[in-house]
Parts: C-alpha cells; sequence; structure tokens
C-alpha cells in the first residue's frame, strides 16, 4: 500500500493539459483532412421546399454539400435510454438529413465540407433554404392544456402518492403553496462539441467530444450498418461536458456521414452559437411546491408538481420532484410532474439533472414555511430529518445530512444571524444569509478495467472512462498506486478508447465507483498473481504464503521484515515475463436495492445586495458534503467549487431566451448567455465529512453533480433574508428586485 487516496495531489493529467500537449476532438491533424461546416434550419417547423446549394457548392476550396438528397443512408436508432445497460447514444429519433422535415429551429439541414475551415463557413453561408412553414409549439405556454405524464422517470415511478395531501395541508398549523420556474440553460462546455472522423474501407474511427464513447459506438454502429468490431471511438481528453455530451447529437453521425461521402477525414467541430440550437440544454421548469407542517414544524403535507418540456424525437423529464423523494419525513406526499412536447431541440442531462431545479423549489419553499412557522431553517430539517427513505422505505446506506448542517452552521457563524429580513447591512449593501439541503442519489453502473504491470516496474490502468476534467484519470492512478504499493509516477491511467474494457456513460456521479470498483477488482486480481509469481521459482519469497506477503515499495515484501522481498521489475525479469495482467467486469451492483443511498450537502449562502439598483453580489458561500468517502481531495474540491459556481450562475445569471414566435435563441452566446466570472464568484468554502459507504465499493457515492443542487435556493432564500422579497423565478436578475 502507498496510501495514495485520500492523500491532496494534482491532476496526473494537469501538466499535459497546461503545456497543449494533451490532443483534443478537434486537434488531431489528419493528412487530406477536410472541414465541415452545418447549415442550420431558420425554422422550428415545417417541410424544406427548396434548398439551393448552388453558389455554396461553386465557392472556393468546397468539396460538397451534403443535404437529405445526397446525404448516406442513415439508419434510425433507438433514443438513448437510461434503463437499459446496452443503450447507444441517440439524442433524438427524427431524421436529420434524410427527408425534408424541420423539427426544430436550429435542426442541421446541410452540411459543407471544403478544404479549409473558412471555405466551409464562408459556403456555409451561401446555401439557401425555402421553407413551407407550419405553427410551431416553443414554449411552455398552455402547458395545462398539453401536459402528460412520463411513463417513468430514469425508470423510476413518475408520480408518488402517500397518504392525502390535500386533507393534511387543509388542517396544517402552517402551511405554505407557491410557484417556482426554472429557465432553459446551456451546458456551454468550454471545448465545443466536435468530432473528427475517417474511414479506411469499412472500418471507421471517430474522435469525439464524448462523455459516452461506447453509446457514441453503438449509435454510429446502427446508423451506418457496421458490427461494432468496426467502429472504434476515441475520447481521451474532454473539455468539459456537464451532461451536454452524453449523447451523440447529430453533428456527430454528419460528420462520419460527410467523411464516406468525401472519402477523406473530416473534421467537423461546432461554433458555440451552434452548441445553442442542436446539441441539448437543461429544459425549463415550472414548479409547485405546498408543504402543510404541525405548529412543531414537522412536515404533513408536501407536494410537488409541475412540467417540463420535451421534442419530438425524445422524451425526456427533467426529474425535478427526485429531491422530495428522499429530503423529508412525511407522511402525506404527491409528486406529479408532467411533460409537454413542443418543436424544439431535444432537451437532455444537465449538471444535477432536476436535482438542481428541484432543489431550488423545494428548499425555497422550506425556508418560506420556517419563517412562516418561525423556525430557523437549519433547525426545521432536523426536525424532518427521516430515519429511513421515505418514498422506497429503505434503509439509508449512511447519511449524516444533520451533521452537515451543524458543521457549515459553526463554520459560518450562523448562531450570529437575525432572521428578521432587512436586519443586516454593510454600509449601503443589506446583507442576507440563506441555507439549502444538497443532495443527488448514488448511481453504479456495469464497468470493466484493465490493469497492466510491465517488466520496468511500472502500471498501466486502462478502461474506456471519459475524463470530462473531473479528475478521473487522477482517480484511477490513486486507486491502482495503492493497490500495487506503486508511486503514482509508476502508474499510467489510459482512457477514453473503446479499444480499452468497457465503461458506461460518465453522468450521474458514477464514474468513480463504476470504473473504480471494477479497477480495484482487476487490482484483486492481479496481486493474487503477483504473489503466485513471487512464491514460486527461487526468489526470495519462495514458498511463503500469500498471508504473510503483501505489495509496497514497487514490489512484493514480507509483511514482517520491511527489507525482505523482491521488487516488480526483478520479479517479472525472473518469470521472463513481459507483463501480468488482469481484467475485471463488475455490474451494477444490488446496494442499491437494499438500500436508500444519497449524497447530502448543507449550502450556506451570503449576499450583499444593492437597494437601489437591484445588483446581487454573492459575498460568501460554504458547502458540507455528505458524499461517502473522498478518494481524490484535491480534484473532489475542484468538482465541490465548479458546481457551486455553476450554481451561482443558476442562481442569478445563466437564461437561455427563446423567441416564443419562431423559436430562435435570441442569446447563443457567451456575450450574452451570462455565466459567472472570477469577479462574480466569492472565497468559497468546502468540507467534507468524509464518510466511507459501508455500501458502496470504495466507500464512494459520488460527487460530480451534488456541488450544483441547492446552490440556487441558498442565494435565494440569503435574497429573502437581505431585502425581504422572495424572487421564485430563476434567475434572480436586477429587475426582478426593483
Ligand atoms: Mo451528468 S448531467 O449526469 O453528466
Amino acid at each position: 500500500m502507498s496510501n495514495a487516496i485520500g492523500k491532496p495531489t494534482s491532476r496526473v493529467d494537469g501538466r499535459l493539459k497546461v503545456t497543449g500537449r494533451a490532443v483534443y476532438t478537434a486537434e488531431h491533424h489528419l493528412a487530406n483532412i477536410a472541414y465541415a461546416h452545418l447549415v442550420l434550419s431558420s425554422v422550428s417547423k415545417g417541410r424544406l421546399l427548396a434548398l439551393d446549394t448552388t453558389a455554396a457548392a461553386a465557392a472556393p476550396g468546397v468539396i460538397t454539400v451534403m443535404t437529405h438528397l445526397n446525404a448516406p443512408l442513415m439508419a434510425a436508432t433507438q433514443v438513448f435510454d437510461t434503463t437499459t445497460e446496452t443503450s447507444g447514444a441517440e439524442s433524438t429519433s427524427v431524421p436529420i438529413l434524410q427527408t425534408d422535415r424541420v423539427y426544430w429551429h436550429g435542426q442541421p439541414m446541410a452540411v459543407v465540407v471544403a478544404e479549409t475551415l473558412e471555405q466551409a463557413q464562408y459556403a456555409a453561408g451561401l446555401v439557401r433554404a425555402e421553407y413551407a412553414e407550419e405553427p410551431a409549439r416553443v414554449t411552455l405556454r398552455g402547458k395545462e392544456d398539453q401536459g402528460f405524464p412520463p411513463e417513468n422517470i430514469l425508470g423510476a415511478a413518475a408520480e408518488i402518492h402517500r397518504g392525502d395531501v390535500d386533507a393534511a395541508l387543509a388542517a396544517s398549523a402552517a402551511r405554505v403553496d407557491h410557484e417556482y420556474s426554472t429557465p432553459l440553460e446551456h451546458h456551454n462546455a468550454i471545448e465545443p462539441h466536435a468530432t473528427t472522423a475517417f474511414w479506411d474501407g469499412d472500418q471507421l474511427t471517430v474522435y469525439d467530444s464524448s462523455q459516452y464513447i461506447f453509446g457514441v459506438r453503438q449509435t454510429l454502429a446502427e446508423k451506418f450498418g457496421l458490427p461494432l468490431s468496426h467502429v472504434r471511438v476515441l475520447a481521451p481528453f474532454v473539455g468539459g461536458g456537464f451532461g451536454g455530451k452524453g449523447l451523440a447529437w447529430p453533428n456527430v453521425a454528419l460528420c462520419v456521414a460527410a467523411a464516406r461521402m468525401v472519402g477523406r477525414p473530416v473534421k467537423l467541430s461546432l461554433t458555440r452559437a451552434q452548441m445553442f440550437a442542436c446539441t441539448g440544454y437543461r429544459s425549463p421548469t415550472e414548479q409547485r411546491v405546498a408543504l402543510g407542517a404541525d405548529s412543531q414544524g414537522r412536515l404533513t403535507a408536501l407536494r410537488h408538481t409541475g412540467y417540463s418540456q420535451t421534442s419530438t424525437g425524445n422524451t425526456f423529464a427533467e426529474m425535478f420532484t427526485f429531491p422530495a423523494r428522499h429530503l423529508y419525513a412525511c407522511p402525506n406526499v404527491r409528486l406529479e410532474q408532467k411533460i409537454v412536447r413542443l418543436d424544439v431541440a431535444a432537451p437532455t442531462f444537465m449538471r444535477g439533472p432536476g436535482e438542481a431545479p428541484g432543489t431550488f423549489a423545494l428548499e425555497s419553499a422550506l425556508d418560506e414555511l420556517a419563517y412562516e412557522l418561525g423556525i430557523d431553517p437549519i433547525e426545521l430539517r432536523a426536525r424532518n430529518e427521516p430515519e429511513r427513505d421515505p418514498d422506497s422505505g429503505r434503509p439509508f446506506s449512511s447519511r449524516h445530512l444533520t451533521e452537515a448542517y451543524r458543521i457549515g452552521a459553526d463554520m459560518f457563524g450562523w448562531s450570529r444571524r437575525d432572521p428578521k429580513p432587512r436586519s443586516m447591512s454593510d454600509g449601503r449593501w443589506l446583507v442576507g444569509w440563506g441555507v439549502a439541503s444538497a443532495m443527488y442519489p448514488y448511481y453504479r453502473f456495469p464497468a470493466s478495467a484493465r490493469v497492466k504491470l510491465l517488466a520496468d516496474g511500472s502500471a498501466q490502468v486502462e478502461t474506456g472512462a471519459q475524463d470530462m476534467g473531473m479528475g478521473t484519470a487522477t482517480v484511477h492512478t490513486l486507486i491502482v498506486a495503492d493497490h500495487l504499493g506503486l508511486p503514482l509516477a509508476k502508474v499510467r491511467a489510459r482512457l477514453g478508447d473503446t479499444d480499452l474494457p468497457f465503461a458506461a456513460i460518465a453522468a450521474g456521479s458514477a464514474t468513480t465507483v463504476s470504473a473504480g470498483s471494477a479497477i480495484e477488482s482487476a487490482c484483486l486480481a492481479l496481486k493474487s498473481q503477483l504473489l503466485a509469481l513471487a512464491r514460486s521459482g527461487d526468489g526470495p519469497l519462495r514458498e511463503v504464503p500469500d498471508a504473510e506477503m503483501e505489495l509496497r515499495d514497487s514490489g512484493v515484501y514480507l509483511k514482517a521484515d520491511s527489507q525482505h522481498g523482491e521488487a516488480y521489475a526483478a520479479l517479472l525479469a525472473r518469470h521472463r515475463r513481459e507483463c501480468v495482467e488482469a481484467r475485471a467486469d463488475t455490474q451494477a451492483g444490488d446496494e442499491m436495492k437494499n438500500f436508500s443511498m444519497v449524497s447530502t450537502g448543507a449550502q450556506f449562502c451570503e449576499v450583499r445586495v444593492d437597494p437601489d439598483l437591484g445588483e446581487v453580489r454573492v459575498s460568501r458561500f460554504l458547502g458540507v458534503f455528505d458524499g461517502g468517502r473522498i478518494l481524490s481531495p484535491k480534484t473532489a474540491r475542484s468538482q465541490f467549487l465548479g458546481g457551486i459556481v455553476m450554481g451561482l450562475g443558476m442562481a442569478l445569471m445563466e437564461e437561455t431566451v427563446v423567441d416564443a414566435r419562431n423559436g430562435r435563441v435570441v442569446n447563443p452566446g457567451l456575450a450574452e448567455y451570462l455565466v459567472p466570472v472570477h469577479a462574480d464568484v466569492p472565497a468559497i468554502e468546502v468540507h467534507w465529512l468524509d464518510k466511507p459507504d459501508p455500501q458502496a465499493p470504495l466507500g464512494a457515492r459520488g460527487i460530480g453533480e451534488i456541488g450544483i443542487t441547492g446552490v440556487a435556493a441558498a442565494v435565494a432564500n440569503a435574497v429573502y433574508h437581505a431585502t425581504g422579497r422572495r424572487i421564485r423565478d430563476l434567475p434572480i436578475t436586477p429587475e426582478k428586485l426593483l
């Protein structure tokens, strides 16, 4: 053991990244490569009457203009389904460049392929389309008539009913009942969606900026009628995803089709504006939360209902009722959500999907109830902390939310807070403090891994997982270093290649536990091989029983005598082995069937509000998290910080504005879609309880998404405390406070 786990380690690929030696998808400069650029629709619904590509085709450097009239056949494939384990990554069922139909504003209608990027972009502007436009529905307006319940949500029941909510609400000593809304939001990963594809006969190789290379491989194989073995997808480095790169958006297959058509490698990189049109987004939500409590603040009724949108080509329900399933003990519960099918692009997962907008509504409502009751909001939550999972009735595997609040309250100085709104100020700024709960469920997916010990005594760990910047390569390195007793520099993590062992989608905060458990199993299998080699032959450990040996200091050693053993390089040399390797394949695991596994946290926010201008500045933020065991503190801290920063954006600025008349995104760029910059981000503190989950492999529950959850409510609750104004409609922009 080298005890690498739990020690602060800089990311192992950090040097490659900051020196520019990490090669990202659009940076593969293949010989004879051509550049593709998309032409998008300018109407939301209808049919192409004419698509004039003459001028574009005649423009300098243009190789071809691909349209529905000449594109290769791309078969319909099944849209990504979280309830099956071998799903592809298809994002939408509507045909792209196969018919003249238009299903959303911004749907790809043509692909221009040219010798240079500039020539492709220029020629794309020369394509002229004429549409027979049909009336389209592009916003949630009229949702009451159009909404319908999804069959299930991620395989879970779409509706939860317990007891009699209406009667309990009517009989409650205190109640609140309000509507909350969250806007459409885009992921805005810094690395654009990009694909580089080339064909070698009927062998296809694709670099794609993806969170799910095996899903992309499945989808492309089905679309182009190829066996899986003929498709290789690679994403060794991904510059951010946040859920937006979980699926294969139309640009991926279009790049592959273009490469087939021109018989050359093709690169297709989306512009920032195009990423607002056709690579997914978080659905807007219209939610309503009613809470009833007795005079002691014990919840008697909890109702959480509302609407989100989906598209013609997929059925996606932003699962905003999920937090209410696990956070509070309450006998009378009604959770219902409906979706509205619109003529829009397909919505998808975005960091803390469901839990981020859901905790905004639920945790704002809890704060409102605390004021109704005159009970401190932390105390109110403690009084409603469930003993067992309120939904399933299963025991929690490990849950320490009350402790997170206690520690956070100490760190933040919560006892000094005067609960009265507008009671605190700093010069002309009104000051407010708010809290909210964070929560994100535990997921685990099937995964495979291979660990190799090489003749020079170094190790390689291989799994086809993706690292979008969250530290996956680092965590994998730590696990192997720990098990094999190697220094970190002697372990190399290989990722992001479908030629490596299978890994599922890098989503659901599940990569560490999913791939990590496979790596751990492979390490254990490798260990038994190494021990067997050590005791066989005439090495220094001949005939020593396994129980008396351990792996450390880059070799096999006697537990009882730190000097007595054999270095790996010597061990492999003695047996004339180039490599000793072991592979493990792990399944999703049964732990979730027997236990309720949920990570939780306590978010504390201090805001300063300018009473004349309505400007909100977050001046302090603290998140205290119970995410199980933390394997890599430094990259984990970055994950929590990143989640909180994204939550601040959600609270105060992020909003995609859609023109209700035609479905056009009005602000498709970072100049108008605002995300937090350094000046918007205060000194954020994060703390974690680091209590290993006894049911989770490695004790870890995953931490990628929990950071964002609860943040917007903590900000809104702090704004209320500062100003006495309750904003139930995100983002909290100055005009809403004036
Ligand atoms: Mo996360 S939104 O499940 O990539």
